[in-house]
């Protein structure tokens, strides 16, 4: 094992040694001794900016800024004396007075690093005279307000945007006192780039840049009433590691877990920060049943497990257990999809059983087949160390923006080139081409990029093939495919949601044509619908036929996790039973098909496991929140609708 060199110095006095390279604010915490900081974040690279490190180094006349200053053998540092803290009081002065921070009128009052440094200290006063300038509000996104006003400068949001997100969205615009945080070269944040991530507002030590979904949760010093749980998000199946904030049954916010060393580095994305603390669709809390006039009546919960059973029970006495469905969103956990599983396949003997993402498991399914039973998808680690990312009918931004995050760093980080294919180019300039095609189109173009690439030797274009393909942009993807020597090429649901296999067969085969990845990983990663679809397929909850295809159901269940939105073919299918009962959290006009209404607990009300969506493992995902009053557990629901005989 290599040896690490250490260095001695002194410091405060005292004689210490610590490993070569370290700065001294690092040196100083590893021995315990206090030096505040405030530009500093130990995720984000050193910056130097606000000094209010600032240290006596071998009793020299100009203050070091101990976070970028490394140590070396013999120095003597002074962390601790009257013209250190002079200095770093004046500094302090300097910031509260160049701009607005009036914490009593600030919605991150007590939870604020720079109003702590005021009362570290003790600045009662300031004795330097108030500049008073005034700077916009920037109120533009939906997420996401700046606040220029109380900005100090020290620019950890521009270097989290850069270098966990790997966006460049943010940077430092104007100069002297007039320098402000500028986004997209001065546009208002929600005309940028921005993607959302909503780092810049986790690591903001002010109340700059702030969450627009919780202004009104002044903290005002009771950050120690909070609650704090360390679980995953399950919204799209990556399972970031992220913090829950909760305050008397609140969710008030939700921050990455940093330090982290998985590919995400801590970041969260717009879905899991921002999409839990908005509900837009109102609560279900009482069972209901559908009366004749199309309206709703409350029922009791003995009484709505009796209607169920019965409704379940006359469809299977009338036509048999093949005339029942099951039917579940794989947002739910494992747990609550293998209940579901057990209650309708042993229990109501039900003839067909699927996922809400069960058309996307078809293809996927079919296109394995066609490969062989060894298909293994590259971790997403693989996009950050790729030359190629070749996104084919995905839209990353909107389903699994963390996958977008990652493209981005492979760019920056590894130069890595892109090209998208699809409808949309929603890698904007950060596609190096981008190539227009609708889903119909896209197994016509990866096969003309195929034969283009050389596989196909004996396939030759079709006819039409130059007129509708051979493009400047068709040319420099078949170049950068060329010229790659790692790619990696994501798939989304323009091909996953075909019914016809052959489009995703044809990703297959380009993502193989220049081999696999160590271990036999193929250089693909499938985009999944939901935030368990993975857990689903393992329990082999996908059904080989549509709902539609599947004549025979005339009754049955559906279980939703959240606000999933039907497809209307199967919305019109459901309409057409006999009787369906639906599980979910929300009451939405959707669900006019079912005759019975129970209310469940949404994810965060309720803890399971959930399965990793690149198919390396499995997370347990705490329960948050107390679910509204009356609202059971799904097992004891699903306990309680089981046959009675
Ligand atoms: Fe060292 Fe800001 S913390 S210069």
């Amino acid at each position: 094992m290599e040896q690490k060199v250490e260095i001695s110095f002194k410091i405060d006095g005292k004689e210490v040694k610590v490993p070569e390279g370290a700065t001294i604010l690092e040196a100083a915490r590893q021995h315990g001794i206090h030096i505040p900081t405030l530009c500093h974040h130990p995720d984000l690279s050193p910056y130097g900016g606000c000094r209010l490190c600032v240290v006596e180094v071998d009793g020299g006349p100009k203050l070091a800024a101990s976070c970028v200053t490394p140590v070396r053998n013999g120095m003597e540092v002074a962390t601790n004396n009257e013209r250190i803290l002079e200095a770093r009081r004046t500094i302090l002065e300097f910031l509260f007075a160049e701009r607005n921070h009036y914490c009593m009128f600030c919605a991150q009052s007590g939870d604020c690093e720079l109003q702590n440094l005021a009362y570290e200290f003790q600045m009662d006063h300031l004795t330097v005279p108030v500049l008073g300038q005034e700077f916009p509000v920037d109120t533009s996104h939906e997420d996401i307000v700046i606040d220029h006003n109380r900005c100090v400068l020290c620019g950890r949001c521009v270097r989290a945007c850069r270098e966990l997100a790997g966006n460049a969205v943010l940077d430092f615009q104007n100069r002297g006192g007039r320098t402000m945080i500028g986004v997209d070269l001065s546009q208002n944040l929600g005309e940028s780039s921005c993607v959302s991530c909503g780092l810049c507002i986790q690591v903001c030590p002010t109340g700059a840049i702030f969450n627009r979904h919780r202004t009104h949760y002044a903290v005002k010093g009771k950050v120690k009433d909070w609650q704090m749980v360390e679980s995953f998000c399950p919204e799209c199946g990556l399972l970031c590691p992220s913090i829950y904030y909760v305050k008397a049954n609140n969710l008030i916010k939700i921050d990455g877990r940093l330090p982290s060393d998985m590919p995400d580095r801590g970041q969260l994305c717009r879905k899991g920060r921002f999409e839990p603390l908005k509900t837009s669709k109102p609560r279900l809390t009482r069972p209901l049943e559908r009366d004749g006039d199309g309206g709703w009546r409350e029922l009791t919960w003995e009484e709505a497990f009796a209607r169920v059973i019965k409704g379940l029970a006359d469809v299977r006495e009338a036509y048999g257990g093949q005339a029942l469905m099951g039917l579940i969103s794989s947002g739910c956990s494992s747990e609550e999809l293998g209940a579901f599983r057990y209650l309708m396949v042993k229990g109501w003997q039900a003839g067909y059983l699927d996922t809400l993402d069960g058309g996307h498991f078809r293809t996927l399914i079919a296109a394995t087949e066609g490969v062989g039973s060894n298909f293994k998808e590259a971790p997403w680690g693989a996009i950050t160390e790729a030359d190629l990312v070749l996104q084919i009918g995905a839209d990353t931004s909107k389903s699994h923006p963390i996958i977008g995050a990652l493209i981005r760093r492979a760019i920056l980080e590894n130069k890595a080139k892109t090209a998208v294919m699809g409808t949309e180019n929603t890698l904007g300039e950060w596609a190096g081409e981008f190539l227009e095609v609708s889903q119909e189109d896209l197994p016509s173009l990866l096969q003309a990029l195929l034969i283009e690439a050389g596989r196909r030797s004996k396939g030759k274009p079709s006819k039409d093939f130059y007129r509708r393909w051979a493009s400047k942009a068709f040319t420099g993807l078949v170049n950068l495919f060329n010229q790659a020597d790692n790619p990696i090429v994501i798939v989304g649901q323009d091909l996953t949601g075909r019914p016809d296999p052959s489009g995703l067969q044809l990703a297959f085969d380009l993502a193989d044509l220049k081999g696999r990845l160590p271990g036999g990983v193929w250089r693909l990663v499938v985009l999944k619908p939901a935030g368990n679809s993975a857990g689903a397929w393992n329990l082999g909850l996908a059904a080989r036929q549509g709902l539609n295809g599947h004549k025979p159901v005339k009754g049955g269940l559906l279980c939703l996790a959240a606000e999933d939105d039907l497809e209307p073919g199967l919305k019109e299918r459901l309409s057409g039973l006999e009787f369906l009962a639906v599980l979910t959290p929300y009451f939405t006009d959707e669900l006019r098909a079912a005759k019975i209404l129970i209310p469940k607990p949404i994810w965060l009300e309720t803890g399971g496991t959930y399965a990793l969506a690149d198919g390396s493992g499995s997370r347990f995902v705490k329960r948050i929140l107390e679910p509204p009053q009356g609202i059971r557990p799904v097992e004891q629901i699903l306990a309680a609708i089981g046959p009675r005989d």
